[in-house]
Protein backbone atom coordinates (compact mmCIF):
# COMPACT_ATOMS: atom_id res chain seq x y z
CA UNK A 1 0.00 0.00 0.00
CA UNK A 2 1.09 3.41 -0.83
CA UNK A 3 2.38 5.22 2.12
CA UNK A 4 -0.20 7.20 3.83
CA UNK A 5 0.28 10.81 5.92
CA UNK A 6 1.26 10.69 8.93
CA UNK A 7 -1.54 9.54 11.69
CA UNK A 8 -0.84 12.28 13.88
CA UNK A 9 -1.53 15.02 11.64
CA UNK A 10 -4.76 16.98 12.49
CA UNK A 11 -7.63 17.05 9.95
CA UNK A 12 -11.20 18.44 9.81
CA UNK A 13 -14.45 16.08 10.08
CA UNK A 14 -17.97 17.14 10.82
CA UNK A 15 -17.54 20.22 13.13
CA UNK A 16 -13.78 18.66 14.57
CA UNK A 17 -10.45 18.54 14.85
CA UNK A 18 -9.43 15.66 15.23
CA UNK A 19 -5.79 13.41 14.49
CA UNK A 20 -6.53 11.53 10.64
CA UNK A 21 -6.16 8.13 12.29
CA UNK A 22 -9.54 9.22 14.27
CA UNK A 23 -11.19 10.51 11.24
CA UNK A 24 -13.74 8.04 9.98
CA UNK A 25 -16.41 8.06 7.65
CA UNK A 26 -19.35 5.65 6.86
CA UNK A 27 -19.44 3.37 4.22
CA UNK A 28 -22.68 4.76 3.22
CA UNK A 29 -21.16 8.44 2.59
CA UNK A 30 -22.54 9.11 -1.03
CA UNK A 31 -18.93 10.56 -1.49
CA UNK A 32 -17.86 6.64 -0.74
CA UNK A 33 -20.53 5.44 -2.71
CA UNK A 34 -21.51 7.91 -5.83
CA UNK A 35 -18.70 10.56 -5.66
CA UNK A 36 -21.52 12.45 -5.02
CA UNK A 37 -19.72 16.47 -3.63
CA UNK A 38 -17.64 18.74 -4.20
CA UNK A 39 -14.18 20.10 -3.45
CA UNK A 40 -11.26 22.72 -3.49
CA UNK A 41 -7.42 22.58 -3.10
CA UNK A 42 -6.48 26.11 -1.72
CA UNK A 43 -2.33 26.60 -2.07
CA UNK A 44 -1.17 27.88 1.27
CA UNK A 45 2.31 30.25 1.18
CA UNK A 46 3.98 31.07 4.25
CA UNK A 47 0.70 29.90 6.38
CA UNK A 48 -1.49 32.28 4.34
CA UNK A 49 -4.04 30.69 1.80
CA UNK A 50 -3.43 32.03 -1.93
CA UNK A 51 -6.77 33.87 -3.10
CA UNK A 52 -9.32 32.43 -0.29
CA UNK A 53 -12.09 34.57 -1.88
CA UNK A 54 -11.61 32.80 -5.09
CA UNK A 55 -11.47 29.67 -4.19
CA UNK A 56 -14.52 29.81 -1.90
CA UNK A 57 -16.26 31.43 -4.85
CA UNK A 58 -15.92 28.14 -7.12
CA UNK A 59 -16.29 26.04 -4.07
CA UNK A 60 -20.02 27.96 -3.99
CA UNK A 61 -20.47 27.34 -7.79
CA UNK A 62 -19.32 23.81 -7.15
CA UNK A 63 -21.93 23.17 -4.95
CA UNK A 64 -24.68 24.82 -6.58
CA UNK A 65 -23.94 22.97 -9.65
CA UNK A 66 -24.39 19.83 -7.99
CA UNK A 67 -27.63 20.83 -5.69
CA UNK A 68 -26.11 20.69 -2.62
CA UNK A 69 -26.70 23.65 -0.02
CA UNK A 70 -23.25 25.00 1.50
CA UNK A 71 -23.19 23.56 5.18
CA UNK A 72 -21.42 26.90 6.70
CA UNK A 73 -20.85 29.48 4.11
CA UNK A 74 -19.52 31.53 6.57
CA UNK A 75 -17.29 29.73 8.47
CA UNK A 76 -14.73 28.32 5.57
CA UNK A 77 -11.82 30.95 6.01
CA UNK A 78 -11.93 30.71 9.50
CA UNK A 79 -11.78 26.88 9.64
CA UNK A 80 -9.40 27.09 6.97
CA UNK A 81 -7.10 29.21 9.28
CA UNK A 82 -7.24 26.90 12.12
CA UNK A 83 -6.36 23.66 9.79
CA UNK A 84 -3.24 25.59 8.62
CA UNK A 85 -2.46 26.91 11.97
CA UNK A 86 -2.70 23.48 13.55
CA UNK A 87 0.00 21.57 11.00
CA UNK A 88 3.60 22.17 11.46
CA UNK A 89 4.58 23.51 7.82
CA UNK A 90 4.09 26.80 6.31
CA UNK A 91 3.84 25.99 3.02
CA UNK A 92 0.46 23.98 2.26
CA UNK A 93 -2.16 22.41 -0.10
CA UNK A 94 -5.83 22.02 1.68
CA UNK A 95 -8.02 19.84 0.81
CA UNK A 96 -11.52 20.31 1.51
CA UNK A 97 -14.20 18.37 0.83
CA UNK A 98 -18.47 18.51 1.27
CA UNK A 99 -20.12 15.56 0.00
CA UNK A 100 -24.11 15.05 0.36
CA UNK A 101 -23.42 13.09 3.39
CA UNK A 102 -25.10 9.30 5.16
CA UNK A 103 -27.86 7.92 3.71
CA UNK A 104 -29.29 4.40 2.30
CA UNK A 105 -28.27 3.79 -1.17
CA UNK A 106 -30.68 5.58 -3.44
CA UNK A 107 -29.62 7.86 -6.65
CA UNK A 108 -31.92 10.24 -5.66
CA UNK A 109 -30.99 12.95 -2.95
CA UNK A 110 -31.58 11.83 0.40
CA UNK A 111 -34.29 13.95 2.66
CA UNK A 112 -33.05 15.44 5.67
CA UNK A 113 -29.11 14.51 5.62
CA UNK A 114 -26.69 16.24 7.30
CA UNK A 115 -23.42 16.89 4.55
CA UNK A 116 -19.96 15.56 5.26
CA UNK A 117 -17.68 17.89 5.50
CA UNK A 118 -13.63 16.93 5.28
CA UNK A 119 -10.83 18.97 5.62
CA UNK A 120 -6.74 18.17 6.26
CA UNK A 121 -3.89 19.99 4.61
CA UNK A 122 -0.80 18.55 3.15
CA UNK A 123 2.90 19.90 2.75
CA UNK A 124 2.60 21.66 -0.63
CA UNK A 125 4.71 20.00 -3.10
CA UNK A 126 5.39 22.52 -6.13
CA UNK A 127 7.30 21.53 -8.98
CA UNK A 128 11.24 20.48 -8.58
CA UNK A 129 13.74 22.94 -10.21
CA UNK A 130 14.44 21.02 -12.54
CA UNK A 131 11.08 20.48 -13.93
CA UNK A 132 10.58 24.35 -13.67
CA UNK A 133 14.17 24.91 -15.63
CA UNK A 134 13.71 22.32 -17.80
CA UNK A 135 9.84 21.56 -18.51
CA UNK A 136 7.76 18.74 -18.35
CA UNK A 137 6.47 15.96 -20.63
CA UNK A 138 2.85 15.80 -21.40
CA UNK A 139 0.87 13.26 -23.29
CA UNK A 140 -2.34 14.29 -25.89
CA UNK A 141 -5.68 12.38 -25.71
CA UNK A 142 -9.48 12.83 -26.52
CA UNK A 143 -11.31 14.43 -23.42
CA UNK A 144 -13.90 11.96 -22.78
CA UNK A 145 -14.97 13.35 -19.78
CA UNK A 146 -18.53 14.32 -18.89
CA UNK A 147 -20.03 18.19 -20.01
CA UNK A 148 -19.77 19.77 -16.47
CA UNK A 149 -15.76 20.01 -15.91
CA UNK A 150 -16.37 23.61 -14.64
CA UNK A 151 -18.02 21.88 -11.83
CA UNK A 152 -15.17 20.66 -9.07
CA UNK A 153 -16.74 17.32 -7.97
CA UNK A 154 -15.28 14.55 -6.59
CA UNK A 155 -16.79 12.23 -8.86
CA UNK A 156 -13.14 12.08 -10.45
CA UNK A 157 -12.73 8.49 -12.23
CA UNK A 158 -12.41 10.58 -15.70
CA UNK A 159 -9.46 12.64 -14.90
CA UNK A 160 -7.80 9.60 -12.83
CA UNK A 161 -7.82 7.72 -15.87
CA UNK A 162 -6.73 10.63 -17.73
CA UNK A 163 -3.78 11.20 -15.37
CA UNK A 164 -3.00 7.17 -15.43
CA UNK A 165 -2.45 7.30 -19.10
CA UNK A 166 0.22 10.37 -18.69
CA UNK A 167 1.47 8.22 -16.14
CA UNK A 168 1.94 5.60 -18.17
CA UNK A 169 3.67 7.12 -20.44
CA UNK A 170 6.09 8.35 -18.21
CA UNK A 171 4.56 12.24 -18.27
CA UNK A 172 3.34 14.28 -16.08
CA UNK A 173 -0.43 15.56 -17.30
CA UNK A 174 -2.61 14.30 -20.29
CA UNK A 175 -3.89 17.36 -22.63
CA UNK A 176 -7.32 17.18 -23.87
CA UNK A 177 -8.79 17.82 -27.22
CA UNK A 178 -12.76 17.65 -27.49
CA UNK A 179 -14.20 17.97 -31.09
CA UNK A 180 -10.86 19.32 -32.50
CA UNK A 181 -10.54 22.03 -29.94
CA UNK A 182 -7.78 22.36 -26.64
CA UNK A 183 -9.97 21.53 -23.38
CA UNK A 184 -7.48 21.15 -20.33
CA UNK A 185 -5.34 18.60 -18.80
CA UNK A 186 -6.50 15.81 -15.98
CA UNK A 187 -5.69 18.35 -13.30
CA UNK A 188 -4.35 21.17 -14.66
CA UNK A 189 -5.60 24.27 -16.47
CA UNK A 190 -3.26 24.62 -20.21
CA UNK A 191 -2.32 27.96 -21.70
CA UNK A 192 -0.60 28.16 -24.98
CA UNK A 193 1.80 31.40 -26.38
CA UNK A 194 1.60 32.63 -29.71
CA UNK A 195 3.96 35.72 -31.36
CA UNK A 196 4.76 36.83 -27.12
CA UNK A 197 1.33 36.68 -26.24
CA UNK A 198 -0.78 34.19 -24.22
CA UNK A 199 -3.54 32.16 -25.36
CA UNK A 200 -6.11 29.98 -23.64
CA UNK A 201 -9.54 28.28 -23.58
CA UNK A 202 -12.59 30.40 -22.51
CA UNK A 203 -14.01 29.51 -18.86
CA UNK A 204 -17.12 27.40 -20.00
CA UNK A 205 -18.52 24.15 -18.91
CA UNK A 206 -15.26 22.03 -20.27
CA UNK A 207 -12.77 23.20 -17.99
CA UNK A 208 -12.22 23.95 -14.72
CA UNK A 209 -12.13 27.98 -14.20
CA UNK A 210 -8.56 27.69 -12.68
CA UNK A 211 -7.40 29.96 -9.98
CA UNK A 212 -4.22 29.93 -11.04
CA UNK A 213 -5.27 30.70 -14.87
CA UNK A 214 -6.76 33.30 -13.82
CA UNK A 215 -3.40 34.47 -11.58
CA UNK A 216 -1.54 33.88 -14.68
CA UNK A 217 -3.52 36.06 -16.92
CA UNK A 218 -3.32 39.17 -14.33
CA UNK A 219 0.81 38.35 -13.43
CA UNK A 220 0.86 38.20 -17.51
CA UNK A 221 -0.42 41.50 -17.80
CA UNK A 222 1.10 43.41 -15.40
CA UNK A 223 4.26 42.22 -16.85
CA UNK A 224 3.35 43.18 -20.41
CA UNK A 225 2.13 40.06 -22.08
CA UNK A 226 -0.67 40.09 -24.10
CA UNK A 227 -3.24 37.78 -22.85
CA UNK A 228 -6.47 36.67 -25.22
CA UNK A 229 -9.11 34.04 -24.08
CA UNK A 230 -10.70 32.22 -27.14
CA UNK A 231 -10.98 28.59 -28.18
CA UNK A 232 -7.54 27.00 -29.27
CA UNK A 233 -7.77 24.31 -32.03
CA UNK A 234 -5.56 21.35 -32.03
CA UNK A 235 -3.36 22.29 -35.15
CA UNK A 236 -2.97 25.72 -33.19
CA UNK A 237 -1.88 24.47 -29.94
CA UNK A 238 -0.13 21.82 -31.05
CA UNK A 239 1.95 24.40 -33.65
CA UNK A 240 2.20 27.04 -30.83
CA UNK A 241 5.44 28.51 -29.82
CA UNK A 242 4.95 27.05 -25.77
CA UNK A 243 2.44 25.79 -24.02
CA UNK A 244 1.83 25.70 -20.25
CA UNK A 245 0.11 23.80 -17.18
CA UNK A 246 -1.28 25.85 -14.56
CA UNK A 247 -2.34 24.35 -11.04
CA UNK A 248 -2.80 25.81 -7.60
CA UNK A 249 -0.07 22.84 -6.75
CA UNK A 250 2.08 23.06 -10.00
CA UNK A 251 1.99 27.18 -10.46
CA UNK A 252 2.51 27.39 -14.06
CA UNK A 253 5.17 24.96 -15.89
CA UNK A 254 6.16 24.47 -19.23
CA UNK A 255 5.69 21.78 -21.58
CA UNK A 256 8.69 20.82 -23.36
CA UNK A 257 7.65 17.33 -24.64
CA UNK A 258 4.35 16.61 -26.58
CA UNK A 259 3.21 13.06 -27.24
CA UNK A 260 7.37 11.74 -27.07
CA UNK A 261 8.58 14.52 -29.61
CA UNK A 262 10.29 18.01 -28.58
CA UNK A 263 7.39 21.17 -28.53
CA UNK A 264 8.94 24.31 -29.90
CA UNK A 265 12.70 24.58 -29.14
CA UNK A 266 12.62 21.86 -26.55
CA UNK A 267 13.07 23.74 -23.24
CA UNK A 268 11.09 26.68 -21.29
CA UNK A 269 9.93 29.97 -23.95
CA UNK A 270 11.21 33.17 -23.08
CA UNK A 271 7.24 33.98 -22.51
CA UNK A 272 7.03 31.31 -19.52
CA UNK A 273 10.45 32.85 -18.00
CA UNK A 274 9.17 36.28 -17.58
CA UNK A 275 5.65 34.91 -16.37
CA UNK A 276 7.42 32.39 -14.32
CA UNK A 277 9.69 34.70 -12.79
CA UNK A 278 6.46 37.50 -12.05
CA UNK A 279 4.32 34.58 -10.51
CA UNK A 280 7.07 33.77 -8.00
CA UNK A 281 7.31 37.49 -7.34
CA UNK A 282 3.43 37.86 -6.93
CA UNK A 283 2.09 34.81 -5.16
N1 LIG B 1 -6.65 20.48 -9.61
N2 LIG B 1 -8.37 21.67 -14.22
C1 LIG B 1 -8.57 20.58 -13.47
C2 LIG B 1 -9.30 19.43 -14.05
C3 LIG B 1 -8.09 20.54 -12.14
O1 LIG B 1 -8.30 19.46 -11.38
C4 LIG B 1 -7.37 21.66 -11.64
C5 LIG B 1 -6.82 21.70 -10.23
C6 LIG B 1 -7.18 22.78 -12.47
C7 LIG B 1 -6.47 24.02 -11.99
O2 LIG B 1 -7.23 24.76 -11.06
P1 LIG B 1 -6.53 25.65 -9.95
O3 LIG B 1 -5.61 26.57 -10.66
O4 LIG B 1 -7.64 26.39 -9.32
O5 LIG B 1 -5.79 24.75 -9.02
C8 LIG B 1 -7.70 22.75 -13.76
C9 LIG B 1 -6.33 20.44 -8.21
C10 LIG B 1 -5.01 21.05 -7.86
C11 LIG B 1 -6.51 19.01 -7.72
O6 LIG B 1 -7.55 18.44 -8.07
O7 LIG B 1 -5.68 18.50 -6.97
Amino acid sequence: MTELPDGDRIVYLNGEFTPLRDAKVSVLDRGFVYGDGAYEVVPVYRRKPFRIAEHLARLAHSLGGIRLADPHPERWAGLIAELVARQPFDDQSVYLQVTRGVARRDHAFPANVTPTVFMMSNPLALPTREQVERGVRVITAQDTRWLHCDLKVTSLVGNVLMRQLAVDHGAVETVMFRNGYLTEASASNVLIVRDGGIVAPPKDNLILPGITYDATFQVAKAAGVPAEIRAVSHAEAMGADEMWLSSSTKEVLAVTTVDDAPFGNGTPGPVFRRVWEAFQAMK
